[in-house]
C-alpha cells in the first residue's frame, strides 16, 4: 500500500520507499510538477522555524508529531546544534517510520531524543507517553508539519490541536504547516493520491489553515507560504511562494 511518509521520503530524494511509493508519487508529480519544490521547501522551512525556537524564543523541548522517515536536518539536529540540551520527542503512527526511528535517537549527551508510535487522533497517549522524556510544567514546542491535512475534518482537527496546546504552559508554541487547495493542480494531486495512497490527504484554504492558530500570538510575519516566513535574505528578493501555509504560534 503507498503511504504517505515514504511518498514524502521519495519526494525529498530519499531511499526508503517501494516502487507502489514511487507510482503513486510520479502520479501525483505528474499532476502537481511543484510538489518536489513544495516538500523542500516545507523541511527548510521547519529548520529555520527550530532554529527560530531553540534560538530566540528559548524552547529547549520539541513534541514532533508526523515526524516522516528521517532526513536531513530533523527536527533534533537542528534543535541541538543550537542548544545541545533540547529534548524532543518523536511521533509517527507508520510502521516504516517506526522501523527506522533509531536514525532519529541521536541525541547529545546534553538533551535526550525519544520516538513514540501513536496516532495523532490519540493525544491522550501522546501527553501521557511523552511526560515520560519532556517537562510539562516547562515550555514546550508543539510541531505538526504536513499531518493535519490528514485529518479530513476542521471540528476534529481543531479539537486535537486544542488538546495539545492546552496540556502545555503558556509560553509554550505550536508550529504548523499543511497544503492549501488554491490551485487546480493541487485539488488535482490530492484527488489522485486519495485515490490510492494512504491516509488520505485534504488541503485547506489558508483562512482555515490559519484559525489553527487562535487563541495564540502569531510569531512575526505570521501564517505565510513557508519560503516566505522568516527567510534567508537573499539578492534575489522574496521567494516564490508554494501550495501550503505555515505558522508560529506562542501560548499566551
Ligand atoms: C507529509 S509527512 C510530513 C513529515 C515531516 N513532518 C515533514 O514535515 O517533513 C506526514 C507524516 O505524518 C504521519 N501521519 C499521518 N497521519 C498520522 C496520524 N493520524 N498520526 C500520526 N502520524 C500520522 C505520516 O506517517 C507521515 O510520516
Amino acid at each position: 500500500m503507498p503511504q504517505t511518509a515514504r511518498i514524502w521520503n521519495y519526494w525529498l530524494g530519499g531511499k526508503d520507499n517501494f516502487p507502489v511509493d514511487r507510482a503513486v508519487g510520479d502520479q501525483v508529480l505528474e499532476a502537481f510538477p511543484a510538489i518536489v519544490e513544495n516538500a523542500r521547501a516545507s523541511r527548510a522551512f521547519l529548520a529555520r522555524a527550530v532554529r527560530y525556537l531553540a534560538g530566540e524564543a528559548g524552547i529547549r523541548q520539541f513534541l514532533d508529531i508526523g515526524t516522516g522517515l528521517p532526513t536531513a536536518n530533523n527536527t533534533h539536529q537542528v534543535a541541538q546544534a543550537v542548544a545541545p540540551e533540547c529534548r524532543i520527542v518523536y511521533v509517527d503512527n507508520d510502521p516504516i517510520v517506526l522501523t527506522h526511528a533509531r536514525a532519529l535517537l541521536t541525541s547529545t549527551p546534553e538533551g535526550a531524543t525519544a520516538y513514540i508510535d501513536a496516532d495523532l487522533r490519540d493525544p491522550d497517549k501522546i501527553l501521557q507517553e511523552a511526560a515520560r522524556t519532556l517537562d510539562f510544567t516547562q515550555p514546550i514546542a508543539i510541531m505538526l508539519m504536513g499531518i493535519l491535512g490528514h485529518i479530513e475534518d476542521d471540528d476534529q482537527a481543531r479539537s486535537i490541536v486544542n488538546h495539545l496546546v492546552g496540556a502545555v504552559p503558556s509560553g509554550s508554541y505550536l508550529t504548523m504547516n499543511d497544503g492549501t487547495d488554491a490551485s487546480e493542480e493541487v485539488v488535482e494531486a490530492a484527488r489522485i493520491w486519495n485515490q490510492s495512497a494512504n491516509p488520505t490527504y485534504h488541503p485547506r484554504s489558508p483562512g482555515r489553515i490559519t484559525r489553527f492558530f487562535d487563541g495564540l500570538e502569531l510569531v512575526e510575519p505570521g501564517v505565510v507560504s513557508p519560503p516566505r516566513w522568516r527567510p534567508e535574505p537573499s539578492p534575489s528578493g522574496l521567494p516564490a511562494e508554494i501550495d501550503s501555509f505555515c505558522g508560529v504560534g506562542r501560548k499566551p
